[in-house]
């Protein structure tokens, strides 16, 4: 696990665009693991600043994100897939058929059993993912694997933690729906990528950092996980590695 500890929130965007754009233009058909959340949102502005220098084109590219809100459709302004579009697809040169999200609209148990069987097999027909970009809840979380989750768990329903949903408050309006359950890429199934590069800004991450970094491999910290990775990197701002040795 390599930790890179840098200035700013810009700093850690430029350097997760940089990492993508080099991906995307390395390989003939580039995977990417895609997150949600408010960390890689300049991270994607940044990718596609690029995109729009003519430094990069996304045209070949496939995207798998990592989780999406059950039952709640694509087109919902609270889906992933709407926040995936509005956020980077819509202004890069990427097919939308080309980009993936767990199937969850579906409020059918089977259904959402059959889906998450299907996301693992259409990562696996894609060859893997060579870059999976990560976010990291307060609790430790990667994807919507919350503590306690099984190291070895591969796409699945997942209910989210009181805190999670507390932290992700801010996102919905006084009121509106907001989602308890998730299909989200396992553990394992992260861990299946080539490279991993997790991002994490401000200082309501630095403990959960301290855990991912320093802390004994457990459940209990989803994204200590990381530490098995041969190919994982960590790039913080310094407000979020406050908490390190
Ligand atoms: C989102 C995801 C989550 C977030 C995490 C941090 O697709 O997988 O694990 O990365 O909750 O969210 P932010 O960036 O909003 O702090």
């Amino acid at each position: 696990m390599r930790v890179i500890i840098l200035d700013s929130a810009k700093d850690v965007a430029q350097f997760a665009a940089n990492t993508i754009i080099d991906t995307v233009n390395r390989k003939m058909r580039p995977t990417l693991g895609l997150a949600t959340g408010s960390t890689p949102i300049e991270a994607y502005r940044a990718a596609i600043d690029a995109y729009k220098a003519n430094r990069v084109s996304f045209a070949q590219t496939v995207t798998f994100n990592l989780d999406e809100y059950i039952g709640i459709k694509e087109e919902h302004i609270q889906s992933y897939r709407y926040f995936m579009n509005q956020h980077f697809f819509s202004h890069i040169d990427i097919p939308l058929s080309n980009t993936f999200l767990p199937s969850a609209a579906s409020l059918n148990e089977a259904q959402l059993h059959k889906n998450a069987h299907q996301y693992e097999e259409a990562i696996k027909k894609a060859g893997g993912i060579d870059l999976q970009l990560l976010g990291i809840g307060e609790n430790g979380h990667i994807g919507f694997n919350e503590p306690t989750s099984s190291l070895r768990s591969r796409t699945r329903i997942k209910s989210l933690s009181e805190s999670t949903i507390e932290a992700n408050k801010r996102f919905f309006k006084n009121g509106e729906y907001q989602p308890r359950l998730a299909l989200t890429m396992g553990i394992e199934t992260i861990l299946e990528s080539r490279q991993l590069l997790l991002l994490a800004t401000g200082s309501k991450k630095a403990n959960a950092v301290k855990d991912m970094v320093e802390g004994p491999l457990t459940a209990m910290c989803p994204a200590s996980a990381l530490q098995l990775h041969q190919d994982a990197t960590i790039v913080i701002d310094s407000e979020a590695a406050d908490k390190l040795v």
